[in-house]
């Protein structure tokens, strides 16, 4: 049968469209049209496709699943040899890489383009006249395996290079990775399901790429980001690195934009620490950044030893998982009387510091997990993350290994455990009493967004509370310096200015001191909302639930949790003890204080993704929610902004599907100041 010309172009145009939204979607991160209308163009082409086969190319999007299963990868046998990187782990290894490639070169400072280390798995991908017919692993560097079809499954791969005359061979080399947010989906599936789950981002992405079921693969959410070329005929050569990422860039291949040309080890030592900074708020992992002299020329002249380039070198970050064992696991009782288990662990130096305790969150957690004392566990350190047990080498469980059993009693006070119906979190019951609810208490009190006291951290409150010196909250205005002065690590001078600073914290506002109680429930936004509703403290003692709930941001959860608290003797004797020792703040009419309603910030649910030129994402938070805005993690339909910074992760196209208005850092600083003056 033949193809009617009409189909035939429809067809066509049909691949050049549904690519050129893909791309946008997934490369671009901004989807220019909707899902649906996606799906649309997909079933036309698909329709066509099935009346006339002859239509199907190797570049076709319908390609891109649904590929049988293979019962075994062919190797592929190299046309270039995937070569790997030296590493450099100091900033001294680096100079001395410098000064190697300037003795070499003769030559004076040195363009460096910079760019990042992914962790994932390197692929080579072969374009003949610009269309992408073959895929392979790196394997061991000469020989890899052929997935081709698997690799076809990954949105960001181009079909067909964008370029209108590509060249004759192409061989496009990169890292094929799994973002941090795919990877959390992908297990929480796992774990519905009751399957193993994947302990990283790199192997689950590994697993991903080596299914024989290019249809599994579909479901997991690779990407892929090109570094660098291998073989190539025809097209015109690029002169330097960086050009040759734009020319990839420019023909669709998804480059990370975050690499740069540095000057000088000193410049790319700024890179480093630059991206170091970022590392954990990057939507996918790196294990280090990578170093290659820019001009080809001189790549040319520096040539390779035995298995990795001269002119190129990774500088590794330190990891952030290592292997460890479990000494024991012990609880810790926190504030309101959680019960959080913690492994103790065999001291181990893993993100740059060393980890001797990580939290198992719950006893959910550790049984899901399978922890067990003895056991040897990964352990995870993420930039300023609490560390965390990721998951245990079973093959290493020695034949002694011990459950964890919660305690009926509270190891530090003695008081019963509880669990409610429902939840996961055990409790000790013993309130004030337990004098590991009475530390974290003082230390909430204490902390910089309650009554700000500095000085005031958890090893002066341990001996103050174990050597009988606080009982109470209200106790903290007694301690003196000579009392001070006697403990470990504290000076003369250090006691006078921790009095001081107690002295300094008695003037404050309504809103730190409701929330500087550590009220359950009752975070600092629910403060505010108190403190601007009631205005004074008296009317807040004297609300009933009802009147609790008008407050903005107060359900019956909070609200119950506000009533229970002021119901408690020992807690209003505190408030009163408080306001004997001296705490004051200046308190307004009831409801008066209230924003203006025209603040568009007030009451306004915010999410923020991608980095911001100027503000870390905690300053941006904690203005947003000084305005009276509150700071989701998630997009949803209630969500009234979203703030976009470079690098915008999924969030971004959520909030394109649900027409949710975009704001940038300097819209947001706007809207923030707009908000000053309805607020003045
Ligand atoms: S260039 C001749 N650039 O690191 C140089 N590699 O140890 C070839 N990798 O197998 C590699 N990010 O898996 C290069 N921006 C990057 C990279 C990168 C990650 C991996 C790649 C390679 C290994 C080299």
């Amino acid at each position: 049968m033949t193809v009617p010309a009409s189909s035939k172009q429809r067809a066509a145009a049909l691949h050049k469209e549904l690519n050129q939204h893909s791309h946008a979607y997934y490369v671009l991160d901004r989807p220019t049209i909707p899902d649906a209308e996606y799906d649309r163009l997909f079933r036309e082409l698909q329709a066509l496709e099935s009346e006339y086969p002859e239509l199907i190319s190797a570049d076709s999007p319908t390609q891109r699943v649904g590929d049988a299963p293979l019962a075994a990868f062919a190797s592929a046998r190299h046309r270039l040899p995937m070569l790997s990187l030296n590493n450099g782990f100091s900033d001294e290894d680096i100079q001395a890489f410098d000064k190697r490639v300037r003795d070499a070169l003769d030559a004076g400072a040195i363009d460096y383009f910079c760019e990042l280390k992914f962790d994932g798995l390197a692929v080579n991908l072969t374009y003949e006249r610009g269309v992408f017919v073959r895929g392979a692993t790196r394997g061991d560097g000469a020989t890899g395996e052929q997935v081709t079809a698997n690799l076809r499954t990954i949105k960001t791969i181009p079909l067909r290079l964008s370029d209108s005359a590509p060249p004759e061979l192409l061989e496009v080399r990169g890292e094929v990775i799994m973002f941090k947010k795919g990877f959390a989906q992908m297990n929480r599936r796992q774990r519905e399901a009751g399957e193993k789950e994947f302990v990283n981002p790199r192997n689950a992405a590994a697993g991903a790429l080596r299914q024989l079921d290019p249809r599994m693969t579909a479901q997991r959410p690779l990407r892929f980001f090109a570094y660098g070329i291998g073989d190539r005929a025809g097209g015109s050569p690029a002169a330097s690195h960086d050009e040759l990422l734009k020319k990839l860039a420019a023909s669709a291949l998804p480059v990370n934009d975050l690499g740069r040309v540095c000057h000088g080890a000193e410049g790319v030592l700024g890179f480093y620490r630059e991206i170091g900074a970022m590392r954990a708020t990057l939507p996918y992992e790196i294990d280090g950044v990578v170093y290659k002299v820019n001009r080809y020329d001189f790549q040319n002249q520096l040539g390779f030893v035995s298995r990795a380039p001269r002119f190129a070198i990774a500088h590794k970050f330190p990891a952030e998982e290592a292997l460890t064992e479990v000494l024991d696991i012990d609880v810790q009782v926190g504030r309101t009387g959680a019960m959080t288990p913690v492994a103790r662990l065999k001291p181990v130096f893993v993100g740059g510091a060393t980890v001797t305790n990580a939290t198992l969150h719950n006893e959910d957690e550790v049984r899901r997990k399978d922890v067990r004392i003895g056991d040897t566990v990964t352990v995870r350190r993420a930039g300023d993350v609490i560390p965390e047990v990721v998951g245990v080498v079973l093959e290493r469980r020695p034949g002694d290994a011990r459950e964890f059993v919660m305690p009926s009693a509270c190891p530090v006070c003695g008081s019963r455990v509880v669990r409610g119906e429902g939840e996961a979190v055990s409790r000790c019951t013993g309130g004030l009493v337990c004098s590991a609810q009475r530390k974290q208490a003082i230390l909430h009190y204490a902390s910089r967004r309650a009554m700000d006291i500095e000085g005031l951290g958890e090893k002066i409150v341990d001996q103050l509370v174990d050597g009988g010196h606080i009982h109470s909250l209200a106790d903290i205005y007694a301690v003196s310096v000579p009392q001070l002065g006697a403990l470990e690590r504290m000076g003369e001078k250090s006691a006078m200015n921790l009095v001081a600073g107690i002295e300094t914290s008695k003037q404050t506002t309504l809103q730190r001191f409701i929330y500087a109680l550590g009220i359950r429930n009752a975070g600092e936004a629910t403060a505010r909302h108190l403190a601007r509703h009631f205005g004074g403290l008296q009317a807040l003692l004297d609300a009933d639930l009802e009147a609790l709930q008008q407050v903005p941001d107060v359900g019956p959860v909070v609200a119950q949790a506000i009533i229970d608290f002021l119901a408690e003797p020992h807690n209003l004797a505190v408030i009163e003890a408080l306001r004997r020792h001296g705490v004051v703040w200046a308190e307004s009419d009831p409801v008066v204080r209230a924003p203006a309603p025209s603040s568009k910030i007030d009451g306004a649910t915010f999410v923020l993704t991608g980095t911001l030129p100027s503000l870390s994402r905690d300053d941006a938070k904690a203005r947003i929610e000084a305005a009276g805005g509150r700071v989701a993690g998630s997009v949803s339909k209630k969500t009234n902004y979203v703030v976009v910074g470079e690098e915008a992760g999924s969030k971004l196209a959520d909030a394109n599907k649900l027409n949710i208005p975009l704001l940038d850092e300097a819209g947001l600083l706007t809207l923030l100041q707009e908000n000053e003056r309805t607020d003045a």
